[in-house]
């Protein structure tokens, strides 16, 4: 039974986010601490993990490439307790099939498949230790089809998967679940319009806002909203699922 009367409150849990340092991950930091959470925040980033840290009490940093399997194994090795993960470290590419380099292919796949198989796989003892759960941010890109997200698009449907195999192997014990997120307003959008259309920023900024059904893109906080409920007891019957937050996009 849920005794506590503010819902979602995470007092006394651990939270391990990837790429926790900025966009929705470091919204996610801020969130699942403001509900009482002590969160680990994992990132390439050391600087701005740092940065963020010590704005929220109870948090600490790993320093952690999610694509190297050997630094993976050993971070998780040194951590005593874990009751929620969230596979949120991601990168883009933006190309179609003919314009994807097989060595940007694989960067795309070390980091969003390998890396996340690298997590969850040394998180899983911890989470069954703790009857935990696990959120992973999947995409939109995973089912619908966007142009020049070949790669991505891919990529991201493994995470689909991913969520509903493990929401199966671990029924009852862990439980698994996804948001899908829109186009949201992070650096990560930052950075391609800045890399492909330097010179037209506010025209392209334009533009994605127009192009959503709802008129503007998504906020970091609106993902970490639904990545707190997903994660909290009261979504103790939740698992397998993918919910799309993505100002209609999908509709
Ligand atoms: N922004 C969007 O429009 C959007 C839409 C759908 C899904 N997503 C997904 O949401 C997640 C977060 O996206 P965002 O927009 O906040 O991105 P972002 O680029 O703003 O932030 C990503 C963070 O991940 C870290 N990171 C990157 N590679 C890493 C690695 N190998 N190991 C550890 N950390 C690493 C970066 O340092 C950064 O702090 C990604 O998985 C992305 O695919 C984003």
């Amino acid at each position: 039974m849920i005794t506590n009367k503010e819902p979602f409150r995470l007092d006394g849990l651990t939270a391990l986010v990837t790429g926790g340092a900025q966009g929705i991950g470091a919204a996610v930091c801020r969130r699942l601490t403001w509900s009482g959470a002590c969160v680990i925040i994992a990132d390439l980033d050391e600087a701005r993990a740092r940065a963020l840290s010590a704005e929220l009490p109870g948090s600490s940093v790993i320093r952690l490439d999610i694509s190297d399997e050997a630094a993976v194994n050993a971070a998780f090795a040194a951590i005593p307790k874990l009751d929620i993960l969230i596979n949120n470290a991601g990168i883009g590419l933006v190309a179609s099939v003919e314009e994807t380099t097989t060595e940007d292919f694989h960067r795309i796949f070390r980091v969003n498949v390998d890396g996340t198989f690298y997590v969850t796989r040394a998180a899983i003892p911890l989470l069954l230790a703790s009857a935990g759960n696990i959120v992973f941010t999947g995409s939109c890109a995973a089912v619908k089809g966007f142009r020049r997200r070949f790669a991505y698009s891919a990529s991201k449907g493994a995470i689909h998967a991913m969520t509903k195999q493990l929401a199966i192997e671990y029924a009852g014990r862990i439980r698994v679940n996804a948001i899908s997120p829109g186009t949201t307003d992070t650096p990560f959008v930052d950075g391609y319009i800045a890399k492909y259309h330097s010179h037209e920023v506010e025209k392209i900024r334009a533009e994605i806002n127009a192009r959503q059904p709802v008129g503007r893109l998504g906020t970091p906080e609106e993902m970490a909203a639904l990545i707190l409920y997903l994660a909290s007891r009261e979504a103790g019957y939740v698992t397998g699922s993918i919910v799309f937050i993505d100002g209609g996009t999908m509709a």
